[in-house]
Parts: C-alpha cells; sequence; structure tokens
C-alpha cells in the first residue's frame, strides 16, 4: 500500500481512495443512482479543503460517508493512518476516533435537539465522547460557547428562543468542543441571511486558524470557497472533475465545467474570471446526464459541454496534472478530468 504524501512531507490527515456509494433506484432490472463515484483525495493537517458544485453532484453524500454517518459501497478512508470505513456506521457513535472528526450541518436549528438548551446541546456530546462530568463538564461546554461568542446571558436558551447566527455558534460549538482535528461542514451558512453570513463564516476562518483544524468544506457558492479554503474540488454527478489550489482553479480552470461555473458567479471584486478555454466560458446549454447508471465511457459532462468532442462519449476521461498554471512550490497539484485540457503529457 502506498500513503500518499503531502507538499510538507507529512502524511494527510486524511486521504481518501475509490469512494463510491449508489442508492437504489428501482426499476428491472434493478438500476443504482451513483451519488459518489469514484472519488480520490487527500486533506493535509490544518488545511481547508473545498467541495463545490451544483446541487445534487454529490456533495452531501461525500461529507455523510467522511463523518461517517453513512457507509460507502467501496472505498477506503485512511484517517491519520486509521482506516475509517472498518467500522461500519451505525457503531461510528462510539469508535475511538469519533471525537476527532466532528460534523455542522446546514441547518442548525434542525440539527439541535429542540428540548436542549445551548449549553446541554454542547455538553452532551462532550460527555460521550470526551468522557467529562459535573463541573468539568458545564466548563468545557461553556468555553466552546465561549469561543464561538455567544454571550453566557444565552447558555440556557432553546433553540426555538435563539436567531439563526446564534443558533450556528451553538452547532459551531457543539462541533470543537471535543477538540476534533477535523471538521466537515455542509453548506454551514446557507440556511442563513447574507449578512450573518459573513460574520459565521469568518467565525468559522478564525477558529480553523486558532485550533489548526483541518475543513473540508462544501458550498455550492464558489466566492465562499474562495474565500474559505486554500484548495478546492469541484464535483460533476459524482465524480471530481478538478481539483487543485483554489486560486488556480478558479481564475485558471481547466475543465470546461469549472469554467462555466465561474463565468456563471459574479467575483466579489467585480473582476471577470479568465479561463485557458475562452469558449468553455460560454454558458452551459443543455441538460445533465441521469445519475442512474451511467455509461462509464462516457464523460458525465458531454451533453452540456460546448467542446465536447467523440472521444469524450467513448473514453471517460481521468484527472490529470495540468502544465502552465503558476503555482506556490509547495502547492497541491492542479488537476482536470478533461481530454482537452492541457495536460503535462506526463
Ligand atoms: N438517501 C438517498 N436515497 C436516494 N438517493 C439519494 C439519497 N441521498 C442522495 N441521493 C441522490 O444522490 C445524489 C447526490 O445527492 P447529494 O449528495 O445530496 O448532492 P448535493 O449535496 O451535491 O446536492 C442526488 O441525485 C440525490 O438525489
Ligand atoms: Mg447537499
Amino acid at each position: 500500500m502506498t500513503i500518499a504524501i503531502t507538499s510538507q512531507g507529512a502524511p494527510p490527515l486524511l486521504a481518501v481512495t475509490g469512494l463510491v456509494k449508489t442508492f437504489s433506484a428501482g426499476g428491472r432490472p434493478p438500476q443504482r443512482l451513483h451519488a459518489v463515484d469514484g472519488v480520490d483525495f487527500t486533506l493535509a493537517r490544518g488545511q481547508a479543503l473545498g467541495l463545490v458544485g451544483e446541487s445534487g453532484c454529490g456533495k452531501s453524500t461525500l461529507a455523510a460517508i467522511l463523518a461517517r454517518l453513512t457507509d460507502p459501497d467501496r472505498g477506503r478512508i485512511l484517517f491519520d493512518g486509521v482506516d475509517l470505513t472498518a467500522v461500519p456506521a451505525r457503531r461510528a457513535a462510539h469508535a475511538p476516533w469519533r471525537r476527532r472528526i466532528q460534523m455542522v450541518f446546514q441547518d442548525a436549528g434542525d440539527s439541535l435537539d429542540p428540548r436542549l438548551t445551548a449549553i446541554e446541546a454542547v455538553a452532551r456530546p462532550l460527555a460521550r465522547l470526551n468522557g467529562l462530568r459535573g463541573a468539568a463538564l458545564t466548563r468545557a461546554a461553556a468555553e466552546a460557547l465561549d469561543r464561538v461568542h455567544l454571550p453566557a446571558a444565552l447558555f440556557g436558551r432553546l433553540p426555538h428562543q435563539l436567531s439563526g447566527g446564534q443558533l450556528a455558534r451553538v452547532g459551531l460549538a457543539r462541533a470543537i468542543a471535543p477538540g476534533p482535528e477535523l471538521l466537515i461542514l455542509d453548506e454551514p451558512t446557507s440556511a442563513l441571511d447574507v449578512s450573518i453570513q459573513a460574520v459565521i463564516l469568518r467565525l468559522i476562518d478564525d477558529l480553523r486558524r486558532e485550533l489548526g483544524l483541518a475543513c473540508l468544506f462544501v458550498s455550492h457558492d464558489l466566492n465562499v470557497v474562495r474565500m474559505m479554503c486554500g484548495e478546492v474540488l469541484v464535483m460533476y454527478l459524482g465524480r471530481v472533475v478538478e481539483q487543485g489550489p483554489a486560486d488556480a482553479v478558479f481564475d485558471h480552470p481547466a475543465h470546461p465545467y469549472t469554467a462555466g461555473l465561474a463565468a456563471a458567479i459574479p467575483r466579489l471584486d467585480g473582476l471577470r474570471h479568465e479561463s485557458a478555454a475562452p469558449a468553455a466560458r460560454r454558458r452551459m446549454t443543455g441538460e445533465p446526464m441521469s445519475p442512474i447508471d451511467p455509461d462509464p465511457d462516457r464523460c458525465r459532462f458531454d451533453p452540456r459541454c460546448p467542446l465536447a468532442f467523440d472521444l469524450c462519449r467513448q473514453r471517460m476521461p481521468v484527472l490529470t496534472p495540468q502544465a502552465g498554471t503558476p503555482a506556490a512550490p509547495d502547492a497541491p497539484p492542479h488537476l482536470a478530468a478533461c481530454h482537452l485540457a492541457g495536460g503535462t503529457g506526463g
């Protein structure tokens, strides 16, 4: 077995290989919906990795697999050298690594127990995962709530007595309290008003730096990912189509899908996105391919791609290093899965 080595020379905190998750789609013969279809990546300690792509591309399914809330059909998840898939999801709550990987959900209001006060919501998992009791437990829960700047006067409030932003803070406190090394955030601010989103995003960024957390940050919003993450994975219908340093991927998209996404969304600084392939900046047209038993020898993006040609219907492109993208010496490689993307030829 080979263990991928990150640019810093240390083994990655998280190394994912060949993850596949399908769901039954009924039919006779039985059909399968391919939600996550062969995903590989690594995440270094303390790094923020963004996961972007349109609704339905498999982001939440991938996040749930990594948080061990659901089992993959195939694939391996190595976390600090430990194979997480050795324990099925239904028993993961009691796994020794459970404290070290925490999840932040899209809607904190929905994910919090309506009968627990803010401090109880934070204390519950702390008691289970860290074995704290009594005054030590209360102190640790209060410390976590202080870290997310929830006023102490609100510690005894129930979820329905808190605002959206306050609920998001409680959700974050609950996730960081056990002392995780990896935080998985699935659209953590998309249920919030825009003005509150920016405040919570800054808080997440501060917590990540202060606590040295690695983050997998799921969002359909490219600007948010660009602001929050040094690296990015772009997913399309269950597959990673492009990955690399966020600046390289967004400023020099190599996959026509990424170029289309980047062109469709105005940048905060008002600049236009430059693409290596100007034709790819044309609007994406056509219907996405069905995720039900898709042709394994056809590029998933083919039906919507302005640049598609014969090969795209004969062979699935694989992730290939991109030449000519300016990058820092220790930056992760820029990869794209497109027959037309400018590979290094090596
Ligand atoms: N529990 C499930 N049962 C059946 N299909 C599912 C289930 N969860 C997700 N899917 C399907 O898997 C695909 C990926 O969904 P999801 O991971 O939620 O995408 P995203 O988070 O990117 O919007 C979609 O086609 C969705 O309909
Ligand atoms: Mg989702």
